[in-house]
């Protein structure tokens, strides 16, 4: 929590200042009862109505002054505590924009939605508090004290008994209670997670008719997280009524003593008033406290939830002594040296020892049964993820040397699962190239085969796109993200699986726009369908993350007997 104090730095006028307002209101409501007391026994005891209009206004000066400095104090902590949340929030999101693939795998989306909202919320909270209540509870309460035993000290012992005994309830209560609020907070981060997995899913879910079973086991993770609140917020309840217990036996006592007292001349009546007012000053900021307890023990494990995010360092992280890419130095534009990757230490190896070279200009198609390591292979390419052995160039030089931003900026893929962006057609196109054209938009929509459903949309280029592209259909969407790569003109181009989802007429005419307008570049082509890969120049095949065979088609069909198996299993499914 300390160590995220910097990121209010920019506010440390605010820090000041509104802790010294509250405490300069926190003073004047400090003197309310000594004027009140005087008030009493100076004016209307004695009949003086001068006095007691001078001590009403002074009363009523300091109260305003108070309202004052309460307001200005409000406004510091408000414009602190917003610009901290502010500034934490944008580095937390810097920092996730830093990840690679293998720290957005470990962290999961909806728990880094979880840190860098209601997280953040709390830690906001939490500094708003400090400014507000820090300094003037325990100053409240130990200013009481003080000012008890100025009217006198015997009466000033009954305050100091107190405290021991509202302390003893208040650490039985707090034990209980700080463990339960961490539980709480992941709680929070298990609805929330349960929330974004059944909205992204939930076409799924209908399908599957699993509505019911879902609202079900939303219901028991809603009704765990009330149910660990109530749990929580009935022991924190039972400090109000222990407190105004303590409270009322308090005053009865001063009530008792005090009358004793005043019987014998040695006290006044108003100096009683006056001594009650402060017991219950003490009381309610003794209360203060521990709900600053609360706050700051919910805030301490906010904040280790959100350090875990900014102390985490990106496993892939361009070097100060990174190397720009530079398009066309080598012949080789992708090679694999004994390449082996893994996602996690615990898991096992899913590409195991890849050895092959691709050439630039030249096409290599890959090919391999579900699982085997297709997409996987694909994402090294780009430095996505670090191979775990061996070596991985890319225009004769090792990935893990270069600036990775200009290494991708020469590399465009077309994703397995298409994804779109709300926006229009042209802000999704501009997506691969911010300087694109209307010209150039309309010839990758071309190439994608995209111009008919496009020209027949009333907005064309502005046509509006949802979340997700959600209005459009699978097919639509294939082309799409295949257009946005095209506008990019990359020097590599991956497309993962993205044709076998169109149909044979468009698959066939989008291969042949690429043969015709991308001569300078390398493509590699995943695909289920031997017809979309048998005209590559090289074709791998992987099984089980496996190379079980490199070569053009015709020699793959005389030496690799699983290529043979697939060729065969598609060409019987084609007669029929
Ligand atoms: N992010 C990930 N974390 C952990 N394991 C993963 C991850 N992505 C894929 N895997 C595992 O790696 C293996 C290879 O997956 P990959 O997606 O590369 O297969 P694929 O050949 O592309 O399959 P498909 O043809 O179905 O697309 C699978 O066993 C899969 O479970
Ligand atoms: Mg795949």
């Amino acid at each position: 929590m300390i160590s995220l104090l910097h990121y209010a730095s920019k506010y440390k006028k605010q820090l000041i200042l509104g802790p010294f307002f509250k405490l300069l209101e926190a003073i004047l409501e400090l003197f309310l009862p000594f004027y009140m007391a005087k008030l009493i026994d100076q004016g209307i005891s004695q009949q003086d109505t001068q006095y007691t209009i001078k001590m009403g206004i002074y009363m009523l000066l300091m109260s305003v002054i108070g309202l004052v400095c309460v307001m200005i104090c409000q406004y510091y902590a408000s414009i602190a505590s917003q610009g901290f949340g502010t500034e934490l929030r944008n580095a937390v999101m810097k920092k996730i924009n830093q990840f690679s693939h293998h720290e957005l795998d470990i962290f999961g989306s909806s728990t880094l939605i979880t840190r860098s909202t209601s997280d953040i919320n709390q830690l906001q909270l939490a500094l708003a508090m400090l400014i507000r209540l820090v300094i003037r509870a325990p100053f409240l309460s130990i200013g009481s004290i003080m000012m008890a035993f100025y009217i006198d000290a015997k009466m000033g012992l009954i305050f100091l008994l107190t405290i021991p005994i509202f302390s003893i309830i208040l650490f039985f209560i707090m034990k209980k209670t700080v463990p339960l609020y961490k539980k709480v907070q992941q709680k929070i981060d298990y609805l929330n997670a349960t929330i974004s997995e059944n909205l992204s899913g939930v076409r799924v879910i209908r399908a599957f008719a699993k509505k019911e079973k879902e609202i079900d086991e939303f219901g028991e993770v809603s009704d765990d997280l009330a149910t660990a609140y109530k749990n929580v917020t009935n022991l924190s309840a039972l400090l109000s009524p222990s407190t105004i217990l303590i409270m009322n036996l308090a005053i009865v006592s001063i009530l008792y003593f005090g009358g004793i007292n005043v019987n014998l001349g040695h006290l006044q009546s108003g100096q009683i008033l006056a001594l009650i007012n402060y017991m219950t000053q003490m009381l309610l900021a003794l209360v203060v406290v521990s709900n600053l307890v609360v706050i700051f023990t919910r805030a301490f494990a906010s904040a280790d939830r959100v350090n875990e995010i900014l102390e985490t360092t990106p496993t892939i992280e361009t070097s100060q002594k990174a190397t720009i890419y530079t398009p066309w130095k080598n012949n080789q534009l992708v090679s694999f040296n004994n390449v082996s990757f893994r996602y996690t230490e615990k898991s096992g190896d899913v590409l195991k020892h890849l050895n092959f070279t691709l050439a630039k200009n030249e096409t290599l198609g890959i090919i391999g049964p579900t699982g085997s390591g297709k997409s996987t292979l694909i994402q090294l390419i780009p430095y996505f993820y670090a191979p775990t052995k061996g070596t991985l160039l890319v225009n004769g030089q090792d990935i893990t040397t270069y600036e990775t931003g200009s290494l991708r900026d020469h590399i465009a893929i077309v994703p397995q699962k298409s994804s779109l962006f709300s926006g229009t057609i042209r802000s999704n196109l501009l997506i691969g190239n911010p300087n694109a054209t209307d010209a150039d938009c309309l010839e990758a929509l071309e190439m994608a085969q995209c111009s008919d459903f496009v020209d027949s949309l009333p907005k064309k280029l502005d046509a509006e796109v949802l979340a997700q592209g959600q209005n459009f259909s699978g097919g639509q969407k294939q082309r799409l993200s295949i257009a946005r790569a095209l506008i990019k003109k990359p020097d590599l181009l991956i497309m993962d699986d993205c044709l076998s989802a169109l149909d044979y007429q468009t698959d066939l005419l989008i291969r042949k726009a690429l043969k015709e307008n991308f001569k300078e570049t390398t493509v590699i082509i995943i695909s289920q369908r031997v017809s979309s890969v048998k005209d590559a120049t090289a074709l791998l095949v992987l099984d089980e993350g496996q190379q079980v065979g490199f070569g053009s088609h015709e020699s793959l069909l005389k030496e690799s007997p699983i290529y043979q198996q697939i060729v065969h299993s598609q060409a019987e499914k084609e007669v029929f």
